[in-house]
Order: structure tokens, then sequence, then C-alpha cells
């Protein structure tokens, strides 16, 4: 296919010269800068600053860039740090062709500066398909033989979202309809109320009762014999006990998740490939930074290199490294004890993944008509996610397994071979498929636990609002101690996000023109991190 061809068809646009934002400043008459960790916003930072005339180096602990922007295909490695402090490794054996993002999955629309450079930097998109009507919501204990409210069969999202919705409506066009809210409503609002929830719910529209809607999908399946009739409504009591709303049912609902979301054509870390061919030489890989020590008019920075020691000076030093390794594994020499405070007060969240290789693509079988989207669980997985490309094609990869919390505490203390029986058998509720190991084998599963990843400290920094301690800790930190500067989604207002690796990249740079404050103006509040990353709200009763 011609890249103009495929250009057009995906919106990717041929690179272009630079951001907006970038000019009007002097230059930088050949001043120096260390950037620590080629996450996305060392790398975006680096980029940004190498064509803006600096000398910039990227040390990298890792022996491959892109942080948390990480896509696992046939021969990559994932390696883990194990209760000892050793190292134990997975190697992913997906056919040639397939992957799964084991990071960032996905784009919102409305994260403009990525999606600026994806087209800046020539990186194709493709839809990511948040929802679908068909995907799949499944609960019951622990225990495979309690069926739970819908007796063992996992509920199409169409039939849980409308029948919700029209057993709500009903409810309140009764109570509208009894005058029961006379004294809220004036009588043409009534009027028009009734009008709203008769639409908004499909009920009748002479008694407002609620039985059943074809939003919900049809009886049985058409035939010239057989005419359109609505599915039976999901009794309320059975919705009821479901809480299906209690375990993510609605984050597709918040904009962060709205539609459209974008994924790069052939794995998310096309993003880090792209950045990284901008910056050939200038990465150093397998540096493990040990010491950083502030000077008057510099940083000077020493890490570790295949067992060589070597120390090195720059005018200004860029730290992408996760704020509670800074803490902890890092010697910090010259820093004022305010801002090793705030450093040390972050802590991340554990977050854990399963990629599945499936054999046959059986969620898009007659039986399920699922193309892309997520089902929804109430156990210890939280979710499966199905591809949003390849559709109608043979084989294809399953995210089985995206948690957070006291369940990726869990499931990421377990073996890797314990994390693939436990994702087997809780996605069983929603495709009992998965029983077939034939179908989607053990030998090409594998796991992440973020927070157990070398050189990561889990999915992302945890900043919660409720904490006033943490108000402090990020004015501190958006602001440079000397010439050094902590960046990354960590010290922005989207935590968990690439869009905020891309905004403290900015900033940072910005503040090395002379473009930005080095102080920032008072800060109200702190990013709600939970809320940020899951869609829901932390200490919800
Ligand atoms: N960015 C993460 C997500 O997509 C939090 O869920």
């Amino acid at each position: 296919m011609s890249s103009t061809l495929l250009q057009s068809m995906t919106g990717a646009a041929p690179a272009e010269a630079a951001p907006p934002w970038d000019g009007g400043h002097s230059r930088p008459n050949g001043k120096t800068v260390l950037i620590l960790g080629a996450g996305i916003a060392g790398l975006s930072a680096a980029e940004q600053l190498t064509r803006l005339g600096f000398t910039v180096k990227v040390l990298e602990a890792l022996d491959r860039a892109g942080g948390r922007n990480f896509t696992a295909r046939r021969g990559t490695v994932i390696t883990e740090l194990t209760s000892s402090g050793a190292t134990a490794g997975q190697t992913c054996a997906f056919d040639d062709g397939l992957y799964i993002n084991l990071g960032p999955g996905r784009i919102p629309y409305h994260h403009r500066r990525l999606l600026a450079a994806c087209r800046r930097l020539g990186v194709a998109l493709e839809p990511f398909l948040m929802q679908t009507s068909a995907n799949l919501y499944a609960c019951g204990s622990g225990d495979l033989r309690d069926l739970g409210p819908f007796g063992g069969v996992a509920q199409p999202r169409r039939k849980i979202d409308n029948d919700t919705r029209g057993h709500l409506a009903h409810l309140l066009a009764r109570a509208v309809a009894k005058g029961t809210l006379d004294t809220e409503l004036e009588p043409s609002e009534r009027k028009a109320l009734l009008l709203l929830l008769a639409e908004f719910g499909d009920l009748n529209k002479t008694d407002y009762a609620y039985e059943g809607s074809t939003r919900t999908g049809y009886r049985e399946p058409l035939s010239v014999h057989q005419q359109i009739e609505a599915a039976p409504p999901i009794a309320l009591p059975q919705l009821l006990a479901s809480e299906f709303w209690r375990h993510r049912f609605y984050q597709p609902e918040e904009y962060l998740w709205q539609d459209t979301m974008f994924q790069p054509i052939g794995g998310m870390d096309k993003i880090v490939d792209a950045f990284t061919r901008h910056l050939r030489g200038r990465i150093v890989h397998n540096a493990v930074v040990t010491r950083i020590e502030l000077l008057r008019d510099g940083v000077r920075v020493t890490s570790v290199r295949n067992g060589k020691v070597t120390t090195e000076q720059a005018d200004y030093c860029l730290s992408n490294i996760p704020l509670p390794l800074l803490h902890t594994a890092i010697e910090m020499r010259g820093f004022s004890r305010t801002f090793l405070d705030a450093i040390g007060m972050i802590p991340f969240a554990p977050a854990c993944k399963v990629g599945w290789q499936a054999n046959q693509r059986f969620w898009e079988s007659d039986k399920y008509q699922i193309y892309g989207g997520i089902s929804w669980t109430d156990n210890l997985i939280y979710q499966l996610w199905y591809p949003s490309h390849g559709l109608f094609g043979d084989k294809g990869t399953l995210t089985g397994c995206y948690n957070y919390d006291q369940a990726a505490s869990v499931f990421g203390d377990m073996s890797f071979s314990q994390r693939l029986a436990q994702a087997r058998e809780e996605a069983m509720r929603l495709h009992p498929e998965f029983a077939d190991r034939s179908l989607v084998p053990d030998e090409t599963g594998v796991s992440i636990a973020w927070h157990k990843v070398p050189h990561q400290a889990g999915g992302w920094a945890f900043w919660n609002p409720h904490n006033s301690e943490h108000l402090g800790a990020y004015s501190t930190l958006l602001a440079p101690e000397g010439r050094f500067h902590v960046i990354g989604d960590q010290v922005s207002s989207l935590p968990a996000w690439q869009e905020g690796a891309l905004m403290s990249a900015e900033y940072v740079v910005r503040q090395l023109l002379g473009l930005e404050r080095k102080f920032p103006p008072a800060i109200r509040n702190v990013p709600d991190s939970y809320a940020l990353a899951t869609g829901e709200h932390a200490g919800e009763p």
C-alpha cells in the first residue's frame, strides 16, 4: 500500500516541522541537558530540545526505550523482580504479526498533544474500540459453581444498559404521573418530563410501563416467519443484585474513555520507535543512575553501565525516573529537604495486565458477535479487552486482565503460571471457550505486574486530593530545584496517560526557554489519580 494511501486511510499526516509554541525565544547556545529515563516524557523532551539546539543525552536503565509504553510481540522479554530481588522473565511466543500493549493501550480524541505528536512523527493511527453493545458483564463469587444473579450467563452490555434505563425511567415516570414530585415540578415541566422519560427508557407511552425494548436486541433471530420482538427485560432485582455499576460498567461514559479513542497501527510502541528514530545516538541504554548532585550551575549524574561507573555533568537535568525510585534507589546530593520530602511522598499504584493469544477469534462468532470493546467482570481480572484491529481475521490477542488496587497486589504476587490459571478461570465466566487450551494456549500467555518491573514503580503516580500533604509536594515538584526538573505524567494533571507525559515535557522545555515561569502560581488541587486512571472515585460508598 502506498504511504499516501495509508495516510489518507488512517489520518496520519506527513511529518511536520515543529509544535506551534516552538519559536520566539533565544537560542540555547550549546547548553547541555541530561535526561534521565527514556519514557515518553523523556523522549518527547529530548526530541524538542534537540530540535531547539540543545545538546541532549538520555540515560536509560533498560535496554529498550518507552518506559510503560511497552508492546509485547514474538520474542519480547518481560522481566520482573521477585521477592528475593532476583529477576524472572517471560518471553512472548505470540505468532508473528500479533501483539499486545502491556502499558498504555488507547488515546482519547482530546489528547491533542499526543495526537499532534503522532501526526508530526508520522505514526499512523486507527480507532480503538472502547465499547460495543455486544460486550459482556459477568458476575458471581470466586467459585465458578456460584451462578450469580444472571444464572451463570454473562449479559450483553446493551441489555444491562437499556433495561436499567427502562426500569429507572418507568419508576420515575410513575412517581411523576402519581404526583409524587408535584412540589418539584411546574405542570408544564411534568408533562415534558413524562415525554422525555418515555423516550429515554423506551416506555409504553400510555401507562409508562417498561416491557423490554428492541434497543436490547431481539427475542429470536429473524426469519421470514419471525418478525421483530423485543427481548424480554432483565428484571430490576437481578440488575440490582448483580451490582454491575460497581465494576467499571460506566467507565466508557467518562470523558477520558469516550469515543473516539485511537491506537497506533501495529502497537503502542510505534510512538516510541518514532521518537527514537529522531534521537539516534542520543540514548544510552543500560545506564542505571546511582547519584544525582546539584551544582551551582548544573547537575552531575553518576550511572553504572555494564559495571562501569560514569560521571557526567550538564547545564540541566530532567528526570523521568519514577518518584519512588528517585527517593529510594538514588543518592541525591545538594537537594533541599522540602524537595526530597516531596519526591518521597508519592506512592505508585500497582497494576497488572495479561495477554492471551487466541487461535480463533471466537468472540467474533455468531454466538458473541463482539468486535472490539471490553467485557467486564466483578472478579480479580476486572476486564477482558478484545482487539480493535484485525477484525474477521484468523487469530487474535486478548487483554485477559487489567486490574489495579488490592486485586493487582494479589495478582502480582502470584507466579506467572498462577496468574494465567486465575485469568483463564475468571475469563471462563465470560467465555467458556477459555477452558480449551488449544484455543487459548498457556504457552502463548503473558502477564505483567508493573509494580514489579525493574526501574518502574507501578502503573501511575498515586496523587490523592484528599491528602493535604500532596498539594505541597505537587507544587514543589513543578518548580526546578536548581537546574534539576522532574518530568513525566507523574507531575502532570493527567497521571497514567501519555498526554500527561507530553504535557510535563512541554512545560519543562518552556521553562528552559524562559517561556514559562520557573515557580508555578498557587495550585488549588492535585490530580485525582484514581479517578483519572480508572474512571472510579476512591472511597466511594
Ligand atoms: N491510561 C490508562 C487507561 O487507559 C489509565 O486505562
